[in-house]
């Protein structure tokens, strides 16, 4: 009887949190504008019951109160709320098929764009951005590299690397078929790397989000990389959409390597170039 009531208690205080979370993403929804509604329910909780300990409060709904009150509050929620892991040539393999399968399929057109939707801190544009150097692309190419996070978009502008990555990023960028000396594409001042102008140079990074901004224009490929993970399968079915008619025929998608096109009602508009590294070509 005691373990009945027991479990009866643990369910209600359950029940109880998913009401109070659920109001409190509306609260962050009407009075903001970011809608995390249709965000994947275990990873928000595990980041909103982060916080909500730190800030030593019983409920989330102490939480909406302050959030509706207190936008200096809010901002940092943001942040909490935002996954900001990255890496430079992060699955190197991805980036060797990029290479070898679609880069040369690029370099049929007279000018290419390049979408990077939730590139965080840059690191992946910026290796994006070599490879294209290197296969000699760069020059027609305009990269558009967005985020949600103003902060992210801000560190990412400016191309600072901690230098203790590096070592890591130069072995991912020869493991993804890299062959130059690494080195030359940052100096080094301090505790930082920072990547080169050259490199920089026709990247365009702005504030974007998919859950309610529109599209862009008429890509050549959509790269979306550990994202879609965080949403719920409604929310990456629409996400998905919006690249279908982001990207002109033939063009490009590249998606995480735990992603997939499989439950998206557009996924009869591609066709994998490589299955297991997430790498499709719009077909019609
Ligand atoms: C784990 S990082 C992935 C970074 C990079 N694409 C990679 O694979 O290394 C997830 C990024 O998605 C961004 N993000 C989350 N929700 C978003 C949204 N609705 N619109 C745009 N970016 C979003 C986060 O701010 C974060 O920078």
């Amino acid at each position: 009887m005691a373990e009945l009531t027991a479990n009866r208690t643990f369910e209600e205080r359950g029940e109880t949190e998913r009401i109070e979370i659920e109001l409190l993403l509306e609260a962050v929804y009407r009075k903001y504008g970011y809608d995390y509604r249709d965000y994947s329910r275990a990873s928000l909780r595990r980041r909103l019951r982060r916080r909500l300990g730190l800030d030593g409060w019983e409920s989330f709904s102490q939480m909406q109160h302050r959030v509706l009150r207190d936008s200096d509050y809010f901002a940092g929620l943001l942040r909490d709320l935002s996954v900001s892991v990255t890496e430079m040539f992060r699955d190197p393999e991805v980036y060797a098929v990029l290479r070898r399968e679609v880069v040369p399929l690029l370099k049929t057109y007279p000018f290419v764009r390049i979408w990077h939707a939730g590139c965080c801190t840059g690191e992946e544009v910026y290796s994006m951005a070599i490879m294209l150097i290197e296969e000699g692309l760069y020059d027609r190419t305009r990269i558009y590299a967005t985020d949600i996070s103003d902060s992210v978009i801000a560190q990412a502008r400016e191309g600072r690397i901690a230098l203790e990555k590096v070592k890591d990023f130069t072995t991912n960028y020869h493991r993804a078929g890299g062959e130059e000396e690494f080195s030359d594409y940052y100096s080094v001042s301090g505790q930082y790397a920072t990547i080169a102008n050259e490199i920089k140079r026709n990247v365009v990074f702005s504030t974007h989000n998919l859950v309610t901004d529109g599209v862009f224009n008429e890509m050549n490929m959509v790269v979306c990389r550990n994202v879609l993970i965080y949403f719920n399968r409604r929310l990456q079915g629409r996400v998905l959409g919006l690249f279908a008619r982001t990207l002109c025929r033939n063009g490009f998608l590249c998606l995480g390597t735990k992603e997939t096109l499989e439950f998206a009602e557009c996924r009869a508009d591609f066709e994998p170039i490589s299955l297991k590294n997430k790498v499709y070509r719009r077909i019609r």
